[in-house]
């Protein structure tokens, strides 16, 4: 009987260990991604506040009859290179937005390196209620290296 046991306890020690390391495998990857993905938000932040603030406000909500809000628009959740464009060479059309109308020119902001395009992209496709994918910064290189 005690044979038996011991067996038993051996045999449910190492299925715990083994358990053990397949959940801490787990737990390790999903920080590491986390962790990525926040310091993008962190820096596109930086980028979002320094320069597109101003007219697009601290909530996304921009000014109405000026400058579009960044709420869920296809422009902010739609085609990657559109945005990407915009972001690079501006815009100057007249656009519609939730029924109102902008016709207000926004700069190019080419000036700005593709990491931090790509970041501030990233952090306005998920922030103020916005849930998309990641800009990446070969992206914004193969959008740049297009004609306008
Ligand atoms: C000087 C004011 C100004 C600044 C700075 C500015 N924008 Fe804009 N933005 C505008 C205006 C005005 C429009 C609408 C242009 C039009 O109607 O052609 C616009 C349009 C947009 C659009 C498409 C429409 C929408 O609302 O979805 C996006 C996306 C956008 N801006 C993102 C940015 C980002 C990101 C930055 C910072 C890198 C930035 N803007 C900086 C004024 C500005």
């Amino acid at each position: 009987m005690k044979q038996v046991l011991a067996i038993f306890l051996i045999l449910t020690t190492i299925g715990s260990i083994k358990l053990n390391a397949q959940t801490k495998g787990k737990v390790k990857k999903t920080v590491k991604t986390e962790v990525v993905s926040a310091l993008v938000l962190a820096n596109g932040q930086k980028v979002y506040n320094q320069y597109c603030l101003s007219c697009h406000m601290a909530d996304g909500g921009g000014v109405q009859n000026m400058n579009p809000p960044l709420i869920k628009t296809t422009y902010v959740l739609g085609d990657k290179t559109r945005l990407i464009k915009i972001a690079l060479n501006g815009l100057a059309e007249e656009i519609e937005i939730d029924g109102e109308v902008y016709t207000n020119v926004m700069p190019s902001h080419g000036f700005l390196k593709d990491q931090e395009i790509a970041d501030v992209l990233t952090f306005v496709r998920n922030s103020f209620g916005n849930k998309a994918s990641a800009i990446k910064v070969s992206e914004v290189k193969a959008a740049r290296a297009e004609k306008k």
